[in-house]
C-alpha cells in the first residue's frame, strides 16, 4: 500500500517590533514560500528547499540577511548563516561573511565537509573554491539606517521543510542587530538558532545572546524529541527565555506533520503550507 507523505513548508522573516513595511514584507514571505512549496511538491529535497527559502530573502533588501543585512558599527555588513540537515544530523554556518550576499549558499557547501563551522576569512576562502562569486552585500537603505546610526528591529531569516520521503532540515541567515560592536556574532554561529534531527526541525529568531543563553532551538527540539507536544515545549521554552529577557520567534515541523510558530515580540512574518502528495 502506498504511505501518504506529506511534505511541509514554514519560513519567516524574522521578529521585531513591528515597524516598516509589514505588508509588503508580508507578501513576499507568502510568494517565497509559494515558489519553494512548488519545489517540494515537485520532489525537491528538504535540504534544498530551506536553501532556496534563506537565499530568496537573503536577496531581498526587505529582509535582515544577505543583500538587506543591517551594517556594524564600523559600516561593514557581516553576515552569519547556518543550516542543519535531519538526515544526516550534520550542522554547519559560516560567521561574519563580508563579500557574499548569500551566505547559505557557503554554509550548503560547507555540511558536506569535515570542518563544518568557518569564520569570515576562511568561510570566503572556502567560497571561492566551491566557485561562489563575490557580491555587494550593502544596501543603500541600509547604509542610511547605519549613517543615521539606528539600530533597527533585530531580526532573521529562516525556514523549516520536512520532504515527501520524510527527511527535515532547517535554516536560517542574518545581517546581525545594526550598529553593534565589529565582529559581533549572534546565535546564528549554533544550532541555538536552527536545530534538525529525523524527528523535529526549528529555526528561531531574534535577539541572539539570548537566545544563545537559553541554545533556544535545541531547547525547543530536544523537548519534542522527549515527547512534549510542540505547542508545550514552545510555550515552556519561551517562558525559559521570558525568564532572562529574551525576544524572540521560533518555527517549527514534527515528523509527524506538526508546523508550529511562537513569538513574544511584537510581530513575526511568517508563511508556512501543507502539500498533501501521494507517492
Ligand atoms: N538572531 C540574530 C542575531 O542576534 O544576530
Amino acid at each position: 500500500m502506498k504511505k501518504k507523505i506529506k511534505p511541509r513548508l514554514i519560513i519567516h522573516g524574522g521578529a521585531g517590533s513591528g515597524k516598516g513595511n509589514q505588508k509588503v514584507r508580508f507578501e513576499r514571505i507568502r510568494s517565497i514560500c509559494k515558489r519553494v512549496q512548488k519545489k517540494l511538491i515537485a520532489g525537491g529535497s528538504a535540504l534544498e528547499s530551506v536553501v532556496l527559502a534563506v537565499r530568496l530573502m537573503e536577496d531581498s533588501p526587505l529582509f535582515n540577511a544577505g543583500y538587506g543585512s543591517k551594517l556594524q558599527i564600523d559600516g561593514k555588513v557581516r553576515c552569519t548563516a547556518c543550516l542543519m540537515d535531519g538526515e544526516t544530523e550534520r550542522f554547519a554556518a559560516v560567521v561574519n561573511v563580508t563579500r557574499y550576499k548569500n551566505p547559505i549558499l557557503i554554509v550548503r557547501n560547507l555540511v558536506e565537509q569535515e570542518h563544518r563551522v568557518l569564520g569570515s576569512k576562511g568561510a570566503e576562502k572556502f567560497a571561492r573554491s566551491m566557485g561562489i562569486k563575490p557580491s555587494n552585500t550593502i544596501h543603500p537603505d541600509q547604509l542610511r539606517i547605519w549613517k543615521q546610526r539606528q539600530k533597527g528591529s533585530h531580526g532573521t531569516v529562516g525556514a523549516v521543510a520536512m520532504d515527501s520521503a520524510g527527511h527535515l532540515a532547517a535554516a536560517s541567515s542574518t545581517g546581525g542587530i545594526g550598529n553593534e560592536m565589529v565582529g559581533r556574532i549572534g546565535d546564528n554561529c549554533s544550532p541555538a538558532a536552527c536545530f534538525c534531527t529525523s524527528k523535529v526541525g526549528v529555526a528561531v529568531t531574534g535577539m541572539g545572546e539570548k537566545i544563545t543563553d537559553t541554545a533556544l532551538a535545541s531547547r525547543i527540539g530536544i523537548r519534542i524529541i522527549d515527547g512534549m507536544n510542540p505547542k508545550q515545549a514552545l510555550k515552556q521554552s519561551f517562558l525559559d527565555l521570558e525568564k532572562i529577557g529574551g525576544e524572540a520567534g521560533a518555527i517549527c515541523i514534527t515528523r509527524s506533520g506538526k508546523i508550529s510558530a511562537r513569538f513574544n515580540t511584537q510581530t513575526m512574518i511568517w508563511a508556512a503550507s501543507e502539500i498533501p502528495i501521494w507517492i
